[in-house]
């Protein structure tokens, strides 16, 4: 069980959550596509779509924004206003380096449940 003020002292990350499957996991990990192979230099789009499962966008209840990162460098952000924004954002991203895995980072933010983590690997080359 979830204890919801606890989502605020953390961010929740689906790697060390035993809830990574619980409802309010899947509505809040961002969800990232990329290629699974890019070429270093070469812009890729990369989708980041909040939740598995697609979170409300209503008054009381919302993403307030997403962050990016490869590792811990900061790439961008997007804020949203709800109702009329879906949180969901497609970025051109290059990675400057071949032959290296790196790790693309997002951060979302709802105003009921917290910071979320979602990550996936990306191969140069
Ligand atoms: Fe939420």
């Amino acid at each position: 069980m979830i204890n919801e003020k606890a989502l605020f002292c953390k961010i929740n990350n689906p790697q060390d959550a035993a809830d990574k499957e619980s409802p309010i996991a899947k509505k809040h990990v961002p969800v990232i596509e990329v290629p699974q192979v890019v070429n270093a230099g070469e812009y890729f789009d990369a989708k980041i779509k909040v939740g598995e499962v697609e979170h409300v966008s209503e008054n009381e209840h919302f993403i307030q924004w997403i962050e990016f990162y490869i590792g811990n460098v900061y790439l961008g952000r997007y804020d949203f206003a709800p109702v009329m924004t879906k949180p969901e954002v497609t970025v051109s991203l290059k990675l400057s380096h071949s032959g290296l895995d790196s790790t693309l980072r997002a951060i979302s933010r709802c105003n009921l449940h917290g910071l979320w983590e979602g990550a996936t690997q990306i191969k140069s080359k």
